[in-house]
């Protein structure tokens, strides 16, 4: 049964022969990548998880067609038709069989099917705060995301950050016309619709644990002084003896006084599990950082890095941190967070400009060709290739259908542009691209 179509695509019901396909889908690297679901699901879980979507109110679970033909996923959990909130999740499976518009459709169904046919008033949605794409890509649909406190989920044998992110249908509401009109959709194109019509509710989202970072009190400087002295700390630093009471006690409540140093203590739940310190002024910060020794080589490290650039309101600031030759684990982290790597005599030190974004609205207009093709390469596709202005886009794995939305959110939020999707799809170049910004 189709339960919601636009164009040639469709949400329909899943089947029993669909099974296998899905399979394939669920536990192929890419998919799997970006699922906050942990390990290869085998054929029997597989068959269990269909049992139990198949009857359970507060599920909805489709298969993504277009002419019929099975190319996606979309799945509704969590629904709660009293308080009328979901959450959910959508993937294309046959990347390489698919039109190059089938994932702008499947973002747009998703929201529309949730506030308009479902009659949801909220939908939300946890991302990887590592996928940059999906969550600029939500933001363009109107999603708001906090960034602030985050959840973390064990993914392949480590913690990841993951931001929880809201839809309202009021905001959804004004924001439909518009994104319609960039991706020109016809908003009456969606008959025939049946409204599914089971009843439930509760979210369940145990699976997430709460982390976020707080500034630190003076009720910190016992723990503070536990963590200080830990031997790995000491010998990572540039001063390694260990550091008495009096010392600790005296550095900390100047600290906690000075206009120029932030000191937050990283929680899991109600746990301290690690502190990181910005010093300096302007715009350039000194970061320093360490996790409790019980909770190391878990990622918590890479998340408190990521959590401390959200806290960074400011433009343009450089956040730098030194790191001894023989620290691998920092240097790990540091790497992975995209930080510029320099080697000085006794350490490296990285470097990275946050909320850089910003300027780039400002100086939209004069952006460059050389910085449009960075733009491209860097925050679009994502890709090794080296792009020119006469570069084929049909020649590009990675110009795709999320490549072409995440195209036209960029020139809607950076550049001020209502770009339209056919010419965004028309265009043969990126030559042709760049018109389209000016
Ligand atoms: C640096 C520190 C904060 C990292 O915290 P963490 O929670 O272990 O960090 P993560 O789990 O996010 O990542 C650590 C990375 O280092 C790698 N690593 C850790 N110890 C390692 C070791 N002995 N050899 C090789 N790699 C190591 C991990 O494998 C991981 O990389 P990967 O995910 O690519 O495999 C932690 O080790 C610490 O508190 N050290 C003492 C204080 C310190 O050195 N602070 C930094 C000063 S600049």
């Amino acid at each position: 049964m189709i339960y919601f179509s636009m164009g040639a695509y469709a949400f329909r019901e899943i089947r029993e022969d669909d099974l296998p396909l899905l399979l394939e889908w669920r536990n192929s690297p890419f998919i799997h990548a970006k699922m906050l679901t942990n390990h290869k699901i085998t054929w029997e879980e597989h068959l269990n998880w269909f049992r139990r979507i198949s009857g359970a109110p507060t599920r909805l679970h489709f298969m993504f067609t277009c002419n019929g033909q099975p190319i996606g996923y979309k799945g509704y959990s969590d629904v709660d038709f009293e308080a009328r909130t979901c959450s959910g999740g959508s993937y294309i499976g046959e990347l390489d069989n698919c039109p190059k518009d089938a994932g702008i459709y499947l973002f747009f169904m998703s929201v529309e099917y949730a506030f308009t046919k479902l009659g949801m008033e909220r939908f939300e949605i946890d991302v990887f705060a590592s996928n940059k794409k999906a969550l600029r890509l939500d933001s363009f649909m109107g999603y708001e995301f906090d960034k602030i406190n985050g959840y973390c989920v064990t993914k392949d044998g480590k913690q990841k950050l993951v931001y929880h992110g809201v839809l309202t249908k009021e905001k959804w509401m004004t924001r439909r016309v518009d994104v319609a009109e960039m991706l020109q959709f016809d908003l009456d194109d969606g008959a025939p619709n049946v409204i599914a019509s089971t009843m439930g509710g509760g979210r369940r989202r145990q699976h997430l644990k709460k982390i976020f970072l707080r500034r630190a009190v003076p009720e910190d400087l016992m723990i503070l002084y536990r963590w200080v002295n830990e031997p790995s700390v000491r010998a990572n630093s540039f001063h390694s003896e260990p550091v008495s009471f009096e010392e600790h006690h005296g550095w900390f409540f100047e600290k906690l006084n000075d206009p120029n140093e932030a000191i937050y203590i990283l929680m899991l739940e109600d746990n301290p599990i690690g502190q990181v310190r910005l010093s300096g002024r302007q715009e350039r910060l000194m970061v320093s950082y360490s996790i409790d020794v019980k909770h190391r080589r878990q990622g918590f490290g890479t998340i408190i890095l990521q959590l401390i650039e959200e806290r960074i309101f400011d433009e343009d600031i450089t956040l730098i941190g030194r790191v001894k030759k023989n620290n691998v684990a920092s240097q790990a982290v540091f790497r992975r967070l995209d930080y510029v790597e320099c080697e000085l005599d006794d350490c490296f030190e990285y470097r990275k400009v946050v909320n850089r974004r910003s300027k780039i609205i400002l100086e939209a207009d004069n952006m460059n060709e050389q910085e449009f093709l960075t733009k491209m390469k860097e925050d679009i596709l994502d890709t090794e290739d080296k792009l020119t202005m006469g570069t084929a886009l049909d020649e590009l794995e990675d110009w795709d259908s999320l490549a072409i939305v995440d195209f036209i959110a960029m020139a809607n939020s950076v550049c001020g542009k209502k770009v339209k999707r056919t010419d965004v799809t028309g265009a043969k170049t990126f030559a042709d691209l760049y018109a389209l910004l000016k």
